[in-house]
């Protein structure tokens, strides 16, 4: 038997809002295409329902933001 463990797992299928579904690579694909967090929610879904997501994705566009200008 295989026991997928989470180091096993692709973080961009990591699902960063629940309510929608989104998944971390889905919102790296779309702000690299320039697309605003009020854009990525708007084409998403993510942070329309519960808004637990928001500082999780927040915190992940800083840091994608941040690695854009390394
Ligand atoms: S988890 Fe994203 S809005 Fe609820």
């Amino acid at each position: 038997m295989t026991v997928s463990t989470a180091e096993d797992a692709d973080p961009a299928d990591e699902v960063m809002c629940s309510c929608s579904g989104t998944r971390r690579g889905e919102i790296q694909r779309l702000f690299q295409q320039g697309l605003d967090v009020d854009a990525i929610s708007r084409r998403t879904g993510a942070l329309t329902g519960c808004g637990g997501c928001e500082w999780n994705i927040a915190e992940f566009l800083a840091e994608l933001a941040a690695s854009r200008l390394t």
